[in-house]
């Protein structure tokens, strides 16, 4: 197992995953991990992320530099690279910003940077650099603005990177990837093949002839659990909250979708009502967030209530919490400034007493997909993009109305509807429609009109922690805009967003 030390890297899954699908199990692990945790863990290297800090700053993080004694390979990346340095008597100064594609040049041989090209495009984003090594160090390689944007001690294995070598835009940074692992000798042997029928025998060991409770979205991390259930036990009560903020069709598609695989117990909590009643008037992004996370627990808890009485003691949760979202939560739960509240992650209180079940728990969005298509679920229902807990409550700026939910409904459903018929759909990860809360002039025949403007959003992303506009054809954007204008009442304007995550978010609230 690869260790990666999580510095607060939008990057860190990207590196873990990276790893992964080279053939080697990684993890996540927090930045204050000692070496003698990670002994314990049998690490066969060790991987320090990027991160927002300098090593200046007050309480920066740092390392337990007992690692560097351990003798397994370490490799630190951008505050990574910086921290090593600074941990083992080199030199980091604050320089000129680099940030974008650089070109990178190795300088001396280093195991790190073998089947490298002489020139190299590699991706950085820092404003620190390292300027004296430590001793027995010697500098890789450097870019014209980084005198040591490399570096290594072959004999101790210990490198740095001042590059994202995780990124795309770095061209060979998977090659780096693996010559890494094969500087820790190890074996290429993670794969996800078979992973169905071991968890399976988990579920079945741990939830014996107990009866499972599980809310399902439609998404594909809480199908793919569920399915997983069910094959371990006939005694899975899925549970559908309508909170009345969802896609079009999204109830029925949902019902029929479950029924077609063959659960037995599948039902809807119609609760839209009493969500809209109490979201009236209510306009603060984390107040919206906050009252629809509160009302779907209450309203989880009663179905849970009415299944008792009806099927007696349900003692196990399952949920389709995956990897990232466990770290990510872990994570929130200790920093002080949350981004966003996301609702159905850290899953529902204590109180309820139930143990959970979460099978998917240690795997990647990727991995999930190609479990479920393993499982012979439907590719269809696979590929969905992820769709948020709260639904068209964070796609509409502003006041939820009955009106507004269904003018981004119909807006939403058309530029599916023009995603898939051009092809674009399985490429991006994400894609849909929001409401802005203003209103712009149009003209409509020969008349004036004043409507809402309907923002298109289309991202590609890894994992979601990092996004990228999607580059969708003007043709197509063209179809999907005018149809809104035409079909979509109250809307006259439509725009399509153009700004990456980080700084923006994929969602609008
Ligand atoms: P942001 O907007 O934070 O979104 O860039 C990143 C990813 O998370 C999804 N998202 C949520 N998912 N509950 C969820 O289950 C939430 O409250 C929530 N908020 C955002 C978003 O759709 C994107 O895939």
């Amino acid at each position: 197992m690869i260790a990666v030390l999580d510095y607060g890297s939008q990057y860190c899954h990207l590196v873990a995953r990276r790893i992964r699908s080279l053939g080697v199990y990684a993890e996540i692990f927090p930045n204050k991990t000692t070496a003698a945790e990670l002994r314990a863990k049998r690490v066969e290297g060790i991987i320090l992320s990027g991160g927002p800090s300098s090593v200046y700053d007050n309480g920066a993080p740092t390392v337990d530099k007992a690692i560097f004694s351990l003798g397994i390979p370490v490799l630190g990346l951008c505050y990574g690279h910086q921290l090593i340095a600074h941990a083992l008597g080199g030199k980091v100064v604050q320089s000129s910003r680099e940030y974008g594609k650089e070109t990178f040049a190795a300088t001396g041989k280093s195991q790190l940077l073998k089947r490298l090209d002489k020139k190299e495009q590699v991706w950085m984003s820092h404003g620190d650099s390292v300027v004296t090594l430590p001793q027995g160090f010697m500098a890789a390689g450097k870019t014209q603005g980084c005198k040591i944007a490399a570096y290594a001690n072959d004999a101790r294995r210990i490198y740095g990177l001042q590059f994202h070598p995780e990124v795309q835009h770095t061209v060979h940074g998977m090659r780096i990837l693996e010559n890494f692992l094969n500087i820790c000798s190890c074996r290429r042997n993670y794969t996800i093949k078979g992973i169905d029928g071991k968890l399976a025998a988990e579920i079945k060991a741990k939830v014996g002839n107990g009866a499972v409770i599980m809310g399902v979205s439609g998404g594909v991390d809480s199908l793919v659990a569920s399915a997983l259930i069910k094959a371990a036990t006939p005694k899975i009560y899925c549970v559908f909250v309508d909170h009345g903020i969802i896609r079009k069709g999204e109830a029925e598609y949902v019902k029929k979708l479950y029924e077609k695989l063959g659960f037995r117990h599948y039902y809807y909590a119609d609760a839209s009502q009493t969500f809209y009643k109490r979201l009236k008037g209510v306009t603060d992004p984390e107040q919206k967030r906050r009252i629809i996370g509160n009302t779907f627990i209450e309203v989880f808890e009663n179905k849970v209530k009415e299944l008792k009485a009806k099927h007696g003691e349900i003692k196990f949760l399952g949920q389709g919490t995956i990897y990232p979202d466990r770290i990510e939560s872990a994570k929130a739960s200790k920093a002080a400034s949350v981004i966003k509240t996301h609702h159905n992650v850290g899953g529902l209180p204590a109180k309820m007493k139930l143990k959970l079940v979460e099978p998917l728990k240690d795997l990647y969005k990727d991995e999930v997909r190609e479990l479920g298509t393993m499982i012979g679920l439907p590719r269809d229902a696979l590929m969905r993009h992820p769709f948020p807990g709260p639904g068209l409550a964070v796609r509409i700026v502003g006041e939820i109305t009955a009106e507004r939910i269904g003018i981004v409904q119909e807006a939403d459903l058309i530029f599916t509807e023009e995603l898939r018929k051009s092809g674009q759909y399985d490429k991006v990860w994400q894609a849909f429609a929001a409401l802005l809360p203003v209103k712009a002039v149009g003209v409509m025949g020969d008349s004036r009109s004043y409507g809402y403007i309907i923002a298109l959003r289309a991202v590609t992303s890894v994992d979601g922690m990092t996004a990228d506009w999607a580059k969708l054809p003007y043709d197509m954007l063209e179809k999907a805009a005018s149809r809104i204008v035409k079909q979509v009442r109250g809307v006259t304007r439509v725009v399509y967003d153009v700004t990456q995550k980080p700084p923006a978010t994929i969602e609008y609230e």
